[in-house]
């Protein structure tokens, strides 16, 4: 392959590892500039933006969770309705369009069927206003859009998406500044809080891959169980999605992501001592909701395994263990317990010593349907 292992064992722990690097090449703009532009997502992003009311995204795999995490992003801090689709269900949906919504599409490829598919789909039904984030800038999906935003992950060989996922959420909260500033006049000092925190981004994601030692001592837990739960709130639910998707791609173990006010709704009649349960615990304004959530798991037996934030009161305790993030990270923090993940499932594959890279039955790149 073109693309040297170097010191790495696999691509995937490679590109786990080159997500500092990859983020700030993502986020290069913004080394010298106070002020974020428009036209970093092309020539008529400004007209465009000022006429959206909302947003459409629509992607496949992981790149759909991207999607998802900036739903939260974009409502909260835009103000502007944002609503996210598997490509797959959308494209053969009678679905009412709204010509002035911002059609986004997210794939690291620009190849993926469902995802051209849809875009084409989209533009049929009248949308003009079509932005793709992808990471590969001579794709077909890229070359369809009005605008575009190319990532700058560099190759993702893996097929488990580690670094294109991380960029994408880069790019989707520089979009999620970019609208808030058109449409809901954000103040220039958040604008510039919020670019400060986008460029510690690499340095932050630096001190969660330093947590690999402790994190592999959690794989053994994980090894030989069939079942694995992953809970998360808020923006942090779509980080639970991700971290099941790629502990079922990579080592096979079933695992489900629940929102976790949704547990006594059905998942809590499956906890016990063999259902090791992840939880995604930042310190923000849902923990203590989710600290109730966690006490419905123990209460059952179920072994909690809980990503902290470093100020967060959560302590090791009988049948939970904690580990503390080392920062904690407001609205950007998806992107730093993602990283955490995508460490768990890589360290439990290899635990149980499946095909990492190439795991059985999927492809990196889903072109055809
Ligand atoms: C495949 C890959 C996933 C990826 C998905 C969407 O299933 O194995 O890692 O998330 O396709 O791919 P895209 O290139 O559109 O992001």
């Amino acid at each position: 392959n073109a693309v040297e292992l170097g010191e790495f064992d696999h691509y995937m722990q490679k590109e786990i590892f080159e997500q500092p690097q990859a983020l700030s090449n993502t986020l290069e703009m913004l080394s010298g500039a106070g002020q974020l532009q428009p036209g970093i997502f092309g020539a008529e992003a400004e007209t465009i933006f000022q006429h959206v009311d909302s947003v459409l995204i629509i992607a496949c795999g992981t790149s759909s969770y991207a999607g998802m995490t900036a739903k939260y992003w974009i409502e909260q801090v835009a103000g502007i309705p944002c609503n996210v689709e598997i490509a797959s269900e959308y494209r053969y949906r009678q679905s009412v369009a709204n010509p002035r919504q911002l059609v986004v599409v997210i794939s690291q490829s620009g190849e993926t069927a469902d995802t051209l598919a849809a875009l084409h789909y989209a533009k049929e039904k009248g949308h003009t206003y079509t932005l793709a984030i992808c990471n590969v800038p001579e794709s077909a999906i890229v070359r369809e859009t009005a605008l575009r935003f190319i990532t700058r992950a560099g190759p993702e060989i893996g097929v488990a998406s580690t670094k294109a996922f991380t960029t994408q959420l880069s790019a989707l909260f520089l979009l999620t500044l970019l609208l808030a500033k058109i449409k809901s006049n954000l103040p220039q000092e958040d604008e510039k809080a919020y670019l400060d925190e986008l460029r510690h981004l690499p340095v932050a994601v630096e001190k969660v891959l330093a947590l690999e030692p402790n994190i592999k001592i959690w794989a053994q837990y994980f090894a030989n169980k069939q079942h694995a739960l992953f809970l998360g709130r808020g923006r942090h639910y779509p980080i639970a999605q991700e971290g099941a998707l790629k502990l079922k791609e990579i080592s096979y173990i079933h695992a489900e992501a629940y929102p976790a006010g949704e547990l006594k709704h059905g998942p809590l009649a499956l906890v016990d001592q063999e259902m090791p349960v992840v939880v995604i615990a930042p310190n923000d304004e849902l923990l203590e909701k989710l600290k109730s959530n966690m006490q419905e798991v123990s209460a059952r037996g179920g072994q909690l395994y809980v990503f902290a934030d470093g100020d967060s009161s959560v302590k090791n305790s009988a049948g939970m263990q904690v580990m503390q993030m080392p920062e904690h990270y407001g609205l950007l923090s998806p992107v730093l317990h993602v990283v955490a993940l995508q460490l768990l499932a890589y360290h439990v594959a290899l635990v149980k010593g499946t095909d990492v890279d190439k795991p059985r039955n999927l492809a990196k790149s889903v072109t055809v349907e």
